[in-house]
């Protein structure tokens, strides 16, 4: 399958941007910068537009979802919007019972633990274009009003949705999941095989609707050892990310204290790896053998510190990255809903002016 015809990456809007370029290996000649999380209760704006909406509900309504997604695009001057949604959505597309509880994060009424509930799952039927309308109407929407700046898409990667589906909500390590791997394969892999199905089709829709590059969202899989995360989720995610490659986007691939496995997330199929905070990038970029685009590693707890500290890391952050190929300057992990939105306005200004 190839892109539309009028897709932005197609029409040349979005192809040569700095984000684009740097996704491809680049270097162009202006530093591109956004925020995971950059819309979100940071924003005034953004808590005017929620009030009274409930999280998923604002996901599914498209010009909400469109405004949202502008907002911080508006406001910071940033390089890319990422797409207001959120991992859970194409499960709650397919009728599954799931919530976004505040403070909390996804609550599902019911458990995935055995190869019948798996079952179950795969008796919805698939998330086919119809269902996915809420989305890519959003989608396009969105990327109407953006003109030259493009649009990432985004999805949960399987191991991070079944953290959530087999505890029916967050957890510390995830340590349901990891013993479901171990105790009934059988049904772990079903598991794995129904969420690549599910998240893949929610993470094409976006892109065919209009998104110049996807991002795959492991964010718990720094909770596995190498060898779990090589033999039961690689398979899974490498099926996500060929789908979106295929249709000629570039994909991200980012996870949370993820530094043993950063050359696993790569040889997944990866275009750009994120970098958490953790790990500087000069070391990332060498654990990567140097030829692997990178994204990242503000750390979120700097924003909250005197200017002139958060100034010299941003500066450190950009340094150290300068010996990848291509950097795409962002968080190690989200905006903190308690950010001063000021402070990331004068992180653009100062990434755009290195
Ligand atoms: O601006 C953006 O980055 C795009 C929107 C986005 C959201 N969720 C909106 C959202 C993205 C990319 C996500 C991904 C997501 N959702 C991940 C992966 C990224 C990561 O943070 O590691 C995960 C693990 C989730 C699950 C989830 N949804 C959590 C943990 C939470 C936070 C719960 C809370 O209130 O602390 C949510 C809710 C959520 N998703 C919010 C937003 C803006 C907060 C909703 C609110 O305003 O109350």
């Amino acid at each position: 399958m190839t892109l539309p015809e009028d897709h932005p990456l197609r029409t040349g809007r979005t192809a040569n941007s700095p984000l684009v370029s740097a996704y491809s290996g680049h270097r162009p000649r202006r530093l591109p910068v956004w925020f995971m999380r950059q819309a979100g209760r940071s924003l005034p704006e953004y808590r005017a537009s929620r009030a009274g909406v409930a999280m998923l509900d604002s996901c599914l309504d498209p010009d909400l979802a469109a405004e949202l997604t502008l907002q911080p695009v508006r406001r910071h001057g940033v390089d890319a919007a990422i797409f207001f949604s959120d991992i859970v959505v194409p499960m709650a597309l397919l009728g599954v019972d799931v919530k976004i509880e505040p403070g909390v994060g996804p609550v599902f009424a019911s458990p995935v633990r055995t190869l019948d509930d798996v079952a179950r799952l795969r008796d919805l039927g698939p998330l086919d274009d119809e269902r996915a309308a809420p989305v890519t109407a959003g989608v396009r929407a969105a990327v109407a009003a953006l003109g030259d700046t493009p649009l990432i898409g985004f999805a949960g990667a399987p191991f991070t949705l079944a953290a959530y589906l087999v505890e029916g909500r967050a957890s510390r390590d995830h340590l349901g999941a990891r013993r479901l791997m171990h105790s009934d394969p059988a049904a772990w892999h079903a598991l794995m095989s129904w969420a690549a199905d599910v998240t893949g089709a929610f993470l094409q829709a976006q892109v065919r609707a209009g998104a110049s590059a996807a991002q795959l969202f492991d964010s718990w899989a720094g909770s596995l050892s190498l060898t779990d995360y090589t033999q039961h989720v690689v398979p899974a995610s490498a099926r996500v990310l060929a789908g979106v490659r295929e249709l000629g986007v570039r994909a991200v691939h980012f996870g949370v204290a993820t530094g043993e496995l950063l050359v696993a997330m790569r040889d997944a199929g990866a275009d750009v790896m994120g970098v958490d905070y953790r790990v500087p990038l000069d070391e990332a970029s060498w654990r990567l053998g140097g030829r692997t685009p990178l994204q990242g590693n503000v750390d979120p707890a700097m924003l909250a510190a005197p200017w002139e500290v958060l100034e010299a890391h941003v500066r450190d952050v950009v340094e150290r990255g300068s010996v990848a190929p291509a950097h795409v300057v962002n968080l190690g992990h989200g905006v903190p809903p308690d950010t001063d939105p000021d402070v990331l306005t004068r992180v653009v200004e100062l990434v755009h002016s290195l």
